[in-house]
């Protein structure tokens, strides 16, 4: 199968999909997949080599998971890996990822959205509160408020990144996230980042931002809560109608166990220090398997 490694991108997260590629075309070759291009991305209209069977799109964030290329290429009459273009550009969206899960009855952070051109930058939330755009990844543009924090300012970064920004109730509890792949609910991880929460420092070590996390996998939560965050999770995905393989973060609120879903991920991270990979090692399936994997349910 001729596969094009789609990567890079116009986005904010740029540099992370360009480290999730590389090592995804190095996985597919290793594991057998003789006939691998990396397709480096700068814009929305990339040249995708004449004879690309499967365009496998690892491009993060804007154009790569927000349904525009998926779009692209299924006007040019290419498969491509993921979800397709309608399930993509609502998952990229916060907001209607949320109603959408709201609508199928699964619990997500109470909120409140601002168009600051028509609503201005101060919301009727108050800290304790989490600030982010509506459309991004990797944190860009998140802001955590404790109570007594500038929720303004943090209002008019976000809004920098986009326009519409989500303003969502403060859970106090555990970070965790869940790996779907084709319908199979994952192990759970928890993440417990050093210090501060699991912003871009933490989350890619190799940005050299010095932060760091640690993963607890499985996460270590009582059976009953387990199968609840897991449960809750896959009800995220299905709602959204999101096929092949997906990454969907949870909190569990301390006070009681209660798993929130905040989001769905369609294109999650792949680097080394990415979570949808730890939880596959979990249950035996390599990064090569899984890499493989999602190429063949794509191909299906
Ligand atoms: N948005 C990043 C890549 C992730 O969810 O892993
Ligand atoms: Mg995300």
């Amino acid at each position: 199968t001729a596969i094009a490694v789609l990567l890079g991108g116009p986005g904010a997260e740029r540099e992370v999909s360009l480290v999730s590629g590389r090592a995804v075309a190095e996985a597919l070759r290793n594991g057998g997949f003789t006939n691998v291009t990396e397709v480096e991305v700068h814009d929305t209209a990339p040249e995708i080599p004449a004879g690309t069977e499967l365009a496998y799109n690892i491009i993060h964030g804007t154009f790569g998971e927000d349904g525009g290329v998926q779009s692209y290429l299924e006007e040019r009459g290419i498969p491509y890996t993921g979800a397709g273009s309608r399930v993509s550009r609502m998952c990229f969206d916060k907001l209607a990822t949320k109603e959408a899960m709201i609508a199928a009855g699964v619990a997500t952070p109470a909120y409140e959205v601002l168009v600051p051109a028509q609503d201005g930058f101060v919301p009727k939330m108050q800290a304790p509160c989490v600030v982010k755009p509506t459309c991004e990844g990797s944190s860009v543009g998140v802001h955590i408020l404790k109570a007594g924090d500038d929720v303004e300012a943090a209002v008019r970064e976000s809004a920098q990144h986009g326009g519409t920004v989500l303003i969502e109730e403060y859970i106090q509890g555990k970070e965790l996230t869940v790996g779907i792949l084709d319908g199979r609910v994952l192990p759970v991880i928890h993440i417990c980042p050093r210090s501060g929460f699991y912003d871009l420092s933490n989350k890619y070590p190799w940005m050299n931002l010095g932060g760091g996390t640690d993963y607890i996998c499985p996460a270590d939560l009582p059976d009953d809560v387990t199968a609840r965050v897991q449960a809750e999770a896959l009800a995220a995905y299905k709602a959204l109608g999101v096929e092949v393989y997906a990454r969907v973060d949870v909190l569990l609120r301390e006070t009681d166990n209660q798993p929130f879903v905040l989001e769905i991920n369609t294109i999650p991270g792949m680097t080394g220090s990415s979570l949808l990979p730890k939880a596959a090692q979990a249950v035996g399936i390599s990064y090569e398997e899984l890499c493989a994997t999602i190429a063949d349910l794509s191909l299906k």
